[in-house]
């Protein structure tokens, strides 16, 4: 698996690394002191700027859209110049596509603690920003299928099919759900009147997961993973069908997040079976990675770069059959507005994109930089922290969710409510949150000696570029 350089870009991706893993610091930084706010209320210091309802959307996009996005750009902008054996496109759009993304997260991180939003989760931020979003979109759907139309290599791996699904939803789902009518240069009104902006939000909501989350990663794993563990994938043929299948069904499933609301009966009962029949390729997807395995697990024990792809994919086959138990109705009817819900995100987004995404950082950075990893001592370090705080906060948040959950519906012998009081439950879940902030921290300090480690491997002697295709981290 020896890779030439015929000039790829690597300055792009090398920025698009950076860019992940500070902002990847920022993000996770914001969710550790929600998850204080939420154990011990004055963390929120008493002003508006720092209040958990301010915090917390400046948490998910960050996350969301500053660590992963970026984290999907360097992969994406890495693995595609190999797989077509060409360079990108053109590199004035490659820098407009960075530095306009970096923009955009500044003018996020300034609107959202100014509590300017639109209110919608996950498209919160003003039109003004929204219009920007589509502009630097385009400027990368150009790079992208331009580098496609240049390509030399006539077949297109089926990683590029999972990333052009990415680029494409991507633009359906931001334009659609962000037409709005402008007031004024930070307010504006939803074209869309009530429970059609509730089913257009949620129809985006739900595919943001899936189109950001989840397809775009599963590209990169069918890339990351071969390359890291020097093993074909397990069935090429398996990886065509889970491409189509997931496709086909993600944008469906989007009324799962209304059940029990004013949306149409027979919407929520579609959303509900399209979610329950997205087991099949996602478990297709998670066999497909785990059996890439197959003859380097011996190496799995020494290798921290594959542990990471390992626990990775198996929170993905975790939260891929939580989510679709979440969307039957009556399970739905417990874990609705609880903690549980808040568990199934981070199993999704600490265990699967976030461990994925690090491995794939291990893999990429001692190339691009053709240096040897300063220290596989902190990156298995890096690895534990990361597990050990993942379990922390979904096992809490899954005893959370259900106390939470089966007090809500508690009813005394005479039919009232046995917790009246909100607050009865909310102080029965403070012991809760203490450990999900524990848990949060251990993963934080995990993505701070990546970056402690990455920096003296940047800044460490040049190695020749064929020694790092047999070091493993
Ligand atoms: C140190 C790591 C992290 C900590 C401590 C943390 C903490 C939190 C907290 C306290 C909340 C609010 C929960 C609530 O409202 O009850 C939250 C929400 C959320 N976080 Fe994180 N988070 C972390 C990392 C991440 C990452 C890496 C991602 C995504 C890649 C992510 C995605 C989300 C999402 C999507 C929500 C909103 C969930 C919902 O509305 O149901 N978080 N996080
Ligand atoms: C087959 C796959 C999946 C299905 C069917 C599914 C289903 C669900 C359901 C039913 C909910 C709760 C909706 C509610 O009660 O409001 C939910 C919430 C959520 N899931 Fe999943 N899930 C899947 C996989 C994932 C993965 C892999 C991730 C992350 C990478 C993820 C991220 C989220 C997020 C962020 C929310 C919270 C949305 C909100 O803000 O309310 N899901 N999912």
């Amino acid at each position: 698996m020896t890779e030439t350089k015929p000039n790829y870009d690597d300055a792009i991706v090398k920025k698009f690394i950076f860019a992940t893993v500070l902002w990847g610091a920022v993000g996770m930084l914001v969710g550790v002191i929600i998850a204080l706010q939420l154990a011990w209320w004055p963390a929120n210091l008493g002003l508006q700027w720092t209040s958990f309802g301010r915090l917390r959307p400046l948490h998910t996009n960050a996350v969301i859209f500053a660590f992963t996005g970026n984290a999907l750009f360097a992969g994406i902008y890495y693995s595609m110049q190999r797989l077509m054996k060409t360079r990108l496109f053109n590199d004035t759009l490659s820098n407009l596509h960075f530095w306009g993304w970096q923009l955009i997260i500044v003018s996020a991180a300034v609107s959202l603690p100014l509590g300017l939003t639109e209110g919608k989760e996950y498209a919160e931020l003003i039109w003004p920003i929204d219009i920007a979003i589509a502009l630097v979109w385009v400027v990368f759907a150009i790079n992208f299928f331009g580098t496609v139309a240049i390509r030399k290599v006539a077949h297109l791996y089926v990683s590029i099919w999972f990333y052009m699904s990415m680029v494409i939803t991507i633009t359906i789902l931001h334009v659609t759900n962000s037409l709005t009518m402008p007031a004024s240069l930070t307010k504006s009104y939803s074209i869309y009147p009530g429970i059609t902006d509730a089913l257009v939000q949620w129809w985006y909501g739900h595919n943001a997961v899936g189109f950001l989350l989840t397809t775009p990663i599963l590209g990169l794993m069918y890339y990351f993973l071969p390359r890291a563990s020097g093993k074909p994938v397990y069935s090429y043929r398996l990886s065509i069908i889970h491409f189509w299948a997931l496709v086909f069904l993600y944008i469906w499933a989007g009324p799962h997040h209304l059940l029990y609301s004013a949306l149409p009966d027979w919407a929520q009962t579609l959303g509900m079976v399209f979610s329950v029949m997205l087991i099949a390729p996602s478990w297709g997807g998670m066999l497909n990675g785990l059996l890439t395995l197959r003859g380097a697990w011996d190496r799995v024990r020494t290798d921290a770069m594959l542990k990471f792809f390992v626990v990775g994919i198996t929170f993905y086959g975790m939260s891929t059959f939580e989510g679709p138990m979440m969307s039957i109705r009556a399970v739905n009817s417990l874990s609705h507005y609880t903690d549980w819900t808040i568990g199934h995100v981070h199993s999704g987004a600490l265990g699967w994109v976030g461990m994925v995404t690090f491995g794939m950082l291990y893999y990429m950075t001692p190339r691009v930089w053709s240096r040897k990893l300063h220290s596989d001592g902190l990156a298995t370090a890096h690895f534990w922290l990361a597990t050990v705080g993942i379990v922390l906060y979904v096992v809490s948040m899954w005893v959370s969710g259900v106390t939470q959950g089966l007090m809500w519906r508690s009813i005394t012998a005479d039919g009232l409510l046995e917790y009246p009081n909100f607050v009865d439950t909310v102080t029965r879940l403070v012991p809760f949150y203490w450990i999900r902030l524990f848990g949060g921290l251990c993963y934080l300090t995990g993505v701070i000696l990546m970056a402690y480690n990455f920096i003296k491997t940047a800044s460490g002697p040049q190695v020749d570029a064929a020694s790092l295709e047999t070091a493993h981290v």
